[in-house]
């Protein structure tokens, strides 16, 4: 597997990182244990995880994932959103509803919208961060964490003084080796502005918006980038199929000549991926990919060098028709 350089981190991480959302939740433990040793004995050792996530399990069942090999592993996880509110009752929904919930798309993204299943933003505090922290390291089973990051903080909070000194103290400490913001946009700009204290940002890179080229030049000081929802948000990845569609059967079979799936649904996901790991060259791409058909595709792409022709065919295929015409 490609790997990169993160400043600030000793050994190399590779390209591609494992997100653990759905850990405990829509994954039961044992497929999500056996998913993780499986990416891991690939060359995963990026693994990104949070308090809420897994309706409030992701963390714990890393942890056992991790024992025996934490120095081998990167864990990132994060202060800020707690699990939702009636998660006992929702952890119930989601043994039982598991094998179909996984399975249709449209369900899934249902179950989403509810809002007994949104996570839950906590007020941040020094108080909560410290007490955060400490919960989450146990729950882990570790004495510190790579990255720590402030998850989907208000924009006000994160440059606040307070704070910063909090997650200074925490990473003097120790505890963490790297302080990071994972938000929106603004939050990164915000984070990147504070760069005594945040070194890395994750963010949804959704191709439709391009947002790491709205990020400071990584010079001086630098900074990790790493990205989520790379196969598009709000409906990019079905504008991206329709235009493969109707864009006619010569670039279908351009897609394949490329190496492309001959499939369009599978060649679009894949298009978006190489695009991703081009767009962030070096930094990590995070995907979720508990599925073992999802997980060999993902792996098999971060073999080789990035392809920055990714970038240009997915803008070309983004592109209004007037424009795609030119
Ligand atoms: N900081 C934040 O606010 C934030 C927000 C969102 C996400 N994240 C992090 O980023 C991780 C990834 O989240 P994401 O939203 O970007 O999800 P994603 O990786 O785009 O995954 C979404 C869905 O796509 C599937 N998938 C994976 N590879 C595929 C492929 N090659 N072809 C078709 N489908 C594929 C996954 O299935 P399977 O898993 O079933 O294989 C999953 O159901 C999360 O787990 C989390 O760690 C962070």
């Amino acid at each position: 597997m490609r790997t990169v350089r993160l400043p600030g981190l000793e050994r190399p991480v590779g390209a591609i990182g494992f997100g653990c959302a759905s850990l405990g939740s829509r994954i039961s433990a044992a497929q999500g244990l056996d998913a993780l040793a499986d990416a891991h004995a690939a060359g995963v050792n990026w693994f990104d995880v949070a308090p809420a996530y897994g309706a409030g399990d992701a963390e714990a069942i890393l942890g056992r994932f991790a024992r025996g090999k934490r120095d081998g592993i990167y864990i990132c996880t994060k202060v800020g959103l707690a699990p939702p509110q009636r998660n006992a009752l929702l952890k119930q929904v989601y043994s039982m509803a598991r094998p179909i919930v996984g399975t249709l798309t449209g369900l899934r993204r249902a179950f989403r919208r509810m809002p007994s299943t949104r996570n839950v933003s906590l007020p941040l505090t020094p108080q909560l961060i410290t007490d955060s922290l400490h919960s989450s390291l146990q729950r882990l089973g570790t004495d510190h964490v790579d990255v720590f990051a402030l998850h989907k903080p208000a924009h006000g909070d994160i440059g606040r003084d307070d704070i910063q000194r909090a997650l200074q103290g925490l990473r003097q400490a120790g505890k963490v080796r790297l302080i990071g913001v994972a938000g929106d946009l603004e939050a990164a700009q915000i984070a990147l502005a504070n760069r005594d204290t945040y070194t890395m940002v994750q963010l949804a890179d959704d191709p439709s918006a391009q947002p790491l080229q709205q990020l400071p030049p990584a010079g001086g000081p630098c900074y990790a980038v790493v990205t989520h929802s790379i196969l598009g948000v709000g409906g990019t990845r079905e504008r991206v199929l329709h235009a493969l569609r109707m864009a006619g059967p010569a670039a279908m079979s351009e897609m394949i000549r490329l190496g492309y799936s001959p499939k369009p649904e599978q060649a679009v996901a894949e298009l978006l991926l190489d695009r991703a790991l081009a767009a962030n060259a070096n930094g990590v791409v995070l995907m979720s990919m508990f599925g073992a058909r999802h997980r060999s595709e993902n792996l098999r792409r971060v073999q080789g060098t990035p392809k920055p022709e990714a970038l240009q065919w997915v803008s070309r295929l983004l592109a209004p028709v007037s424009e795609s015409r030119e």
